[in-house]
């Protein structure tokens, strides 16, 4: 009779059946092991901000983190030079942005050129992006979890940037990178920082095409940023 079916019969009598001691130990050892290990939270490893721009706009691609990856049609990364000393953090990519997979098209961007250009800013040497990098359906405000998991893709690119300066365009990325919820007309006028980098506050284009008479202020937030760029 092999050993386990021994061990039936003694148990269905009723007669104790003694396990050897270091065969019990390491029974209730091999269990405590096994428990331990499920009561540990597997923490994600999330090693977004020591990638490089290759590795980094891979991820991005094949990112599912929230449910706007299933609406895109393509990311939008972030476009210009990896290397610039201005740095433009928008909201998120609209349906014209999401087509061309490229930041800042059609109308508002067109004005953000412009807006550029008349402090003496090419759009070309500078690296522009969004917090979010798909775009939200019917354009609505990016949601906390849709900010939440595109945050690291950014703090990433900002640091391959390494700008001297970053202009936050608009209430949404005003928000997200400076980490409050006031309103933009207390936020503008001021020089944040993001660890040593200046940030400014501007209106976001989108809104100044609605509201010509606030370009006056744009213009003095342009200047602010310039100013703040030539002391840096
Ligand atoms: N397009 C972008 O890329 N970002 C915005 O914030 C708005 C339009």
């Amino acid at each position: 009779m092999d050993n386990s079916t021994r061990l039936q019969y003694l148990e269905a009598m009723g007669i104790d059946v003694w396990v050897p001691r270091k065969q019990a130990v390491v029974e209730i050892e091999e269990n405590q092991a096994v428990s331990d290990n499920e009561s540990i939270p597997i923490e994600e490893v999330d090693n977004t901000l020591t990638l490089g721009w290759d590795e980094l706009k891979q991820q991005v691609n094949e990112c599912n983190k929230c449910d706007l990856s299933q609406f895109r049609k393509q990311i939008v990364f972030g476009e210009g030079n990896i290397n610039a000393e201005w740095m433009l953090v928008g909201e998120a990519p609209n349906q014209d942005e999401d087509s061309a997979a490229k930041p800042f098209v059609a109308q508002s961007g067109f004005l953000l050129t412009e807006m550029l250009r008349a402090i003496g800013v090419q759009r070309e040497s500078a690296y522009i992006t969004n917090i979010v990098k798909c775009s939200p359906a019917d354009n609505k405000d990016p949601k906390v979890n849709e900010l939440k998991s595109c945050d690291s893709y950014l703090k990433r690119q900002i640091g391959l940037v390494k700008p001297k300066l970053i202009l936050a365009v608009g209430r949404v990325a005003a928000h997200a990178l400076l980490g409050t919820k006031k309103p933009i007309s207390e936020l503008r006028g001021i020089v944040h920082y993001m660890d040593d980098i200046p940030v400014v506050v501007v209106y976001h284009p989108a809104y100044l095409l609605r509201s010509l008479l606030e370009k006056r202020k744009a213009w003095q937030d342009l200047q602010l940023a310039l100013k703040t760029y030539q002391e840096k």
